[in-house]
């Protein structure tokens, strides 16, 4: 079992991660997913301890690996790392690879660490090329021998960062069979993978990586299906977002606009579809909430899924409940309400942004 208490990572003034806490139970397989630059690779870089989380605490099999004077070899045993880049030796065979380390390491015997190689690369499919160098292989069959030489050290986890996306689309599905392969064995996998389907396919759990730490964890049928949190949805959903800050009833306008004007146009947004979001955001803010930024601010924020086609205007702001169907402005509410697709009105005292309107474009 793995514990993350607390853990924060800096580069500087760069810092990955802020607050990372989760437990991750022995057999679990966890893809980790999120945009790029949200720490997933440091987060795993610090579990291997190839980087020393700036504090908090790895606690693997009761024993905080990060604690001055623990001796890092020792979780190093229970750990093995799969790289993007494969990081084979390139003066060694494929089998002299795979049995270097038991060796060295696991003071295995040469007999022994060579029938281990050869059950591993009969694993991965590529006993017949034991004796060939790396640079006389395919990216896939690099990769596969890579994770046979992982394998061969018996770890407990398995860290796998990218493991396919330096390889030629062709070569994808083989490296992803071989890992699917490895969930049924007892072992416990975390997965850095920018591939949905291939995350969704394979783990039995999702951390989804953004504001420096785990913003979502849940199974894959929660996080793919029904994400509970917004940034997790928009991941999911390849949303693009637009958040406009309507501060009160002088607000920039033409800046407003402007802004819309170039997010449709970097986003592919139908000209239909812009002008339903001009015109929510016209009488959202100039008209029907013209009470409520008297007295606070409204944030209006545009998603666009160009996958599906299909956006959504939301207009959010704290203070009492204010709907906007008994607006003073029935006129402005009845025009928006005949143009768009569906609209919505929520009210939760308990949320900062107690209000909610919702617009279907
Ligand atoms: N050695 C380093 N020195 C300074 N900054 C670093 C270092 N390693 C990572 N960072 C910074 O930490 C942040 C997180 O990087 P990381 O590589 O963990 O992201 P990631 O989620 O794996 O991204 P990607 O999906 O692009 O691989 C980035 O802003 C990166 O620039
Ligand atoms: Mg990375």
């Amino acid at each position: 079992m793995i514990e993350l208490v607390h853990l924060e990572k800096r580069y500087g003034n760069a810092v990955p991660l802020t607050d990372v806490n989760a437990v991750i139970n022995d057999g679990d397989v966890i893809s980790i997913i999120g945009p790029s630059g949200t720490g997933k690779s440091t987060l795993i870089r610090c579990i291997d301890m190839l980087e020393r989380p700036t504090s908090g605490e790895i606690i693997l099999d009761g024993e905080n690996i990060c604690a001055r004077g623990y001796d890092v070899t020792k979780a190093r045993r229970k750990m093995g790392m799969v790289f993007q880049s494969f990081n084979l030796f390139g003066h060694l065979n494929v089998i002299e690879n795979i049995m270097q380390a038991q060796i060295d390491i696991l003071g295995r015997s040469k007999s022994e660490a060579y029938e281990t190689g050869v059950e591993l690369l009969r694993r991965v499919g590529l006993v017949n090329k034991q004796d060939n160098y790396p640079d006389e292989l395919s990216g896939g069959q690099k990769q596969r021998v890579a994770i046979a030489r992982t394998l061969a050290m018996d770890p407990e986890v398995i860290l796998f960062d990218e493991p396919t996306s330096a390889l030629d689309p062709t070569m994808v599905g083989e490296v992803q069979s071989v890992i699917r392969n490895l969930t049924d064995t007892d072992k416990t996998m975390l997965i850095v993978t920018h591939e949905l389907n291939f995350a969704r396919a394979v783990c039995s759990r999702v951390f989804y990586m953004d504001q420096g730490g785990i913003y979502e964890d849940g199974t894959p049928d929660q996080i793919f299906g029904n994400p509970q949190r917004d940034r997790t949805r928009r991941f999911i959903r390849q949303l693009r977002v637009l958040e406009l800050k309507v501060d009160g009833p002088d607000f920039d306008f033409m800046g407003a606009g402007t802004e819309i004007d170039g997010y449709c146009l970097h986003n592919n947004v139908s000209s239909r579809a812009k002008y339903g979001i001009k015109l929510a955001f016209e009488e959202l803010a100039c008209n029907i909430l013209k009470p409520v930024l008297a007295c606070t601010p409204v944030l209006i924020t545009v998603e666009h899924s160009e996958k599906h086609d299909s956006t959504e205007v939301t207009a959010t702001y704290g203070g009492e409940r204010f709907d906007p169907a008994q607006s003073e402005d029935d006129f402005s509410y009845s025009v928006l309400q005949s143009v768009v697709g569906g609209l919505s009105y929520h009210y939760d005292a308990e949320a900062e942004q107690s209000n909610a309107i919702r617009i279907l474009i």
